[in-house]
C-alpha cells in the first residue's frame, strides 16, 4: 500500500480514500463467492450511483422488505469494497444487491464466470469533476480542495478516491463484453427516466408493469429524492456530511464553474484519452 497524501493510498493500483480502505477486505474479495442471482450496481464516483441504487432497489422491492433488516439502501445494497461491521455475505439470501467503485481487476473473479448482473454508469467527466468537488467539500472526511483549479488537476491525475475517470470507464468498457452489464449514461437517465427505469427493470429480470414503472419513476426523480431523509444520508452521523447529499441533478453544471480555460484544457486531455473509445458523453442540455 503506497500513502499518497494524509487521505488518499494507493493499493493494486487503484486509489482508495484512506479512511475507507481495509486492505484485507479488499484482499478477501478475490476469493468471494459470487451467485448468478447477485446483482452489482458499477460507477465512477459521483455518476449518480445512489440515483440507481434507489432505481434498483425501488425495481426490487418486493425481494427486499424486510426494512428491519435492511432500514435503508446502503444496508439493502452495500459497498463491497467497504467493510460494513457485517462483511460475511456468505449468509445472505439471494439475491444479494452490491455497489462498488472498484476496477474490473480488483471485482471477485467469479463475476466473470458466473456472470451476475452489473449495471454500470457513466456520467459526463465534466459534470462529474464538478459533483465531486463538491462532495468532497461537503463529505468531512475528504480532503477540502483550496480550489476548483487545485481540485482538477487531481481529478485529471487519478489522485482522488476511486482513481482516474478515464481509466475507471476504459476498464469497464472495454472489458464488457467479459461481463453481464447493462451500460447506462446518467444523462440519457435524466432526459428519459421511464426508458431507463423499463431497460432496467428488463434487463434485471423483473419486467414491471406501466403502473409499477411509473411509481418506481415517481420514486425516483430527483425533485422526490431530495425530500427523501434517507437518500440524503440523512441516517448518518451529522459530522459526516455537511449539507444534503443530493445537490442539484442536472446535465451541463460544469459550465458554471469550469472557465473558459479549463474547459479548453480538459476538451484536449478527454480527446487524446478517449479517441480510440466509440463512447459518446453528453455534455449539455437545453
Ligand atoms: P450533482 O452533484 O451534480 O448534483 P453519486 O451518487 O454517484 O455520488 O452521484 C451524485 C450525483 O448524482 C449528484 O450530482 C446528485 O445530485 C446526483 N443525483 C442523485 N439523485 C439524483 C436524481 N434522482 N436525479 C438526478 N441526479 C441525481
Amino acid at each position: 500500500m503506497e500513502k499518497l497524501n494524509e487521505y488518499l493510498s494507493k493499493y493494486k493500483g487503484y486509489v482508495f480514500a484512506d479512511h475507507m480502505l481495509l486492505v484485507e477486505h479488499i484482499d478477501s474479495l478475490q476469493n468471494f463467492e459470487i451467485r448468478d442471482s447477485d446483482v452489482f450496481l458499477v460507477t465512477y464516483p459521483k455518476s449518480g450511483t445512489i440515483w440507481t441504487q434507489n432505481i434498483i432497489m425501488s425495481i426490487c422491492d418486493s425481494e427486499c422488505t424486510d426494512e428491519t433488516e435492511f432500514p435503508n439502501n446502503l444496508e439493502k445494497m452495500p459497498w463491497l469494497e467497504y467493510p460494513q461491521g457485517h462483511t460475511d455475505y456468505s449468509t445472505r439470501a439471494s439475491p444479494r444487491f452490491f455497489a462498488s467503485h472498484l476496477s474490473t481487476a480488483l471485482m471477485p473473479p467469479g463475476l466473470r464466470e458466473k456472470k451476475p448482473k452489473i449495471v454500470y454508469v457513466a456520467r459526463n467527466p465534466k459534470d462529474v469533476a464538478v459533483s465531486y468537488f463538491h462532495f468532497c467539500r461537503a463529505w468531512t472526511q475528504l480532503e477540502t480542495p483550496r480550489s476548483f483549479q487545485e481540485f482538477l488537476q487531481e481529478f485529471i491525475a487519478g489522485e482522488v478516491g476511486g482513481s482516474s475517470w478515464f481509466d475507471h470507464i476504459r476498464d469497464w468498457y472495454t472489458h464488457r463484453d467479459d461481463f453481464n452489464i447493462l451500460f447506462l449514461m446518467y444523462e440519457d437517465m435524466v432526459m428519459d427516466l421511464k426508458t431507463a427505469v423499463e431497460k432496467m427493470s428488463r434487463f434485471l429480470g423483473r419486467d414491471l408493469n406501466a403502473e409499477a414503472v411509473s411509481l418506481v419513476v415517481d420514486k425516483s426523480t430527483f425533485k422526490n429524492m431530495k425530500k427523501d431523509p434517507k437518500a440524503n444520508y440523512e441516517f448518518l452521523p451529522e459530522d459526516v456530511i455537511q449539507g444534503k447529499f443530493m445537490r442539484k441533478g442536472t446535465v451541463g453544471d460544469w459550465k458554471n464553474t469550469f472557465t473558459v480555460a479549463q474547459s479548453e484544457m480538459f476538451d484536449e486531455i478527454y480527446q487524446e484519452k478517449m479517441k480510440d473509445l466509440p463512447l459518446k458523453f453528453i455534455w449539455d442540455i437545453e
